[in-house]
């Protein structure tokens, strides 16, 4: 199969970057258009990036040039699909007008998450969703737009889908300690982080909330039918550059036990996607440590390359008569790009370029 040409707007950002680094190595996919703000327009990659992804610097993303983020230059490059990482109010207008022209966007900003015919995808737990691009014929459009959910809700809802699926859910609440990385490149001043927590992230709990009852939704006659589940989210930003860490209390339908959910979570594979066999899919999307006092983002983050949420603590839940648990997820990875990839690599097999 020939790769499929493929370019990231905002590729100088925390998620740009981490595009970067796992585009570079894709089977499937060739990197053939990288943009920014303006500002650095014209210049080679290697050049201008402050790159924070550890020690990597291959030749051809030193040679690649950053070009302008506009449509032209969209046009130009051939480019069958993007992945946008831009910041949500610049995002709006050019992910349309890509779509409108015929590109395939990939997008992580806000812009148009709860559009009805807007797919808000984490493939193992919603694949399906997938099938509302077919109505964005509907606005005119020749591409397509679809949207990588709230790196918080990723983690979030792959740890409940196992337990949903067995005992149902009525009430989540979650509390979460979020990575600075989460904040993108400038987001947290280290002055402001550093020897503290900061009790509020601003948007991210009204998102967690209502985008996870989204991705946890069925798929009803064209449209998502919200997940029946009552969702609390508190949200915190902690000296940690990589990894969200979640403590999650769920209240279930049917009376839980601990044992079933162990192996409900051990035995979960995603299967809509499994059979697919995407080179970016896990064997296991969750891994669930025994230890008490794992899972920690030091430890781990990396786990499967990032690609898996870690589980421990599972436990009863006497005041919510269910369940509690710790979740941790990479953000960057698992939360925003490898998920992107992911339907990129889902859009392939299923032949949905246009
Ligand atoms: N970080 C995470 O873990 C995470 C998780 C989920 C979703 N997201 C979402 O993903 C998107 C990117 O996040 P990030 O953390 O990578 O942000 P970031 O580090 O601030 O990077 C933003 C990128 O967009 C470019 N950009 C900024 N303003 C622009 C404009 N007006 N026109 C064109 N390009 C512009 C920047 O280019 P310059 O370098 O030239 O300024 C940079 O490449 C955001 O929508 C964010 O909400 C992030």
């Amino acid at each position: 199969m020939d790769k499929v040409k493929v370019g990231i707007l905002g590729a100088t950002g925390l998620v740009g970057q981490k595009l970067v680094q796992l585009l570079l190595k894709h089977p499937w996919f060739e990197l053939e258009l990288l943009t920014a703000s303006g500002k650095v327009v014209g210049k080679k990659y290697g050049e201008i990036v402050k790159w924070l992804q550890g020690p990597f610097t291959p030749l051809e993303l030193n040679e690649l040039i950053v070009k302008n983020t506009d449509l032209d230059v969209v046009r130009e490059s051939k480019v069958e699909l993007v992945f946008s990482a831009l910041p949500s109010n610049d995002a709006l207008s050019i992910e349309v007008e890509l779509a409108k022209r015929g590109v395939i966007v990939i997008s992580s900003s806000d812009a148009m998450k709860f559009e009805e015919d807007i797919p808000l995808l984490n493939l193992e737990v919603n694949a399906d969703h997938v099938e509302l691009i077919k109505l964005q014929y509907r606005r005119g459009w020749r591409g397509a737009l679809l949207k990588i959910p709230n790196c918080t809700a990723v983690i979030l809802t792959l740890a409940l889908k196992p337990i949903m699926d067995e005992f149902g859910l009525k009430k989540v609440i979650v509390s979460t300690m979020q990575s600075i990385s989460g904040a993108g490149l400038t987001g947290v001043p280290s002055i402001d982080i550093i020897d503290n927590i900061i009790p509020y992230i601003e948007g991210e709990e009204e998102r967690v909330e209502k985008e996870s009852v989204k991705i946890l939704g069925s798929l009803e006659s064209q449209a998502v039918k919200p997940a029946d589940i009552a969702i609390s989210a508190s949200c915190h930003r902690v000296p940690v550059i990589e990894g969200h860490l979640e403590a999650i209390f769920i209240e279930t339908i049917e009376e839980p036990s601990v044992e079933r959910a162990l192996e409900a979570l051990e035995e979960f594979k995603g299967n809509k996607i499994r059979a697919l066999n995407l080179p970016t899919a896990p064997e296991k999307p969750i891994i669930v440590r025994r230890e008490l006092d794992r899972p920690q983002p030091r430890l781990d983050r990396y786990i499967n390359d990032g690609m898996s949420v870690v589980i421990g603590r599972l436990r009863v839940d006497k005041a919510l008569r269910g369940l509690k648990l710790i979740a941790l997820g990479n953000n960057l990875i698992r939360g925003t790009v490898g998920t992107g990839i992911l339907i990129a690599e889902l859009l392939t097999v299923k032949g949905f370029y246009l």
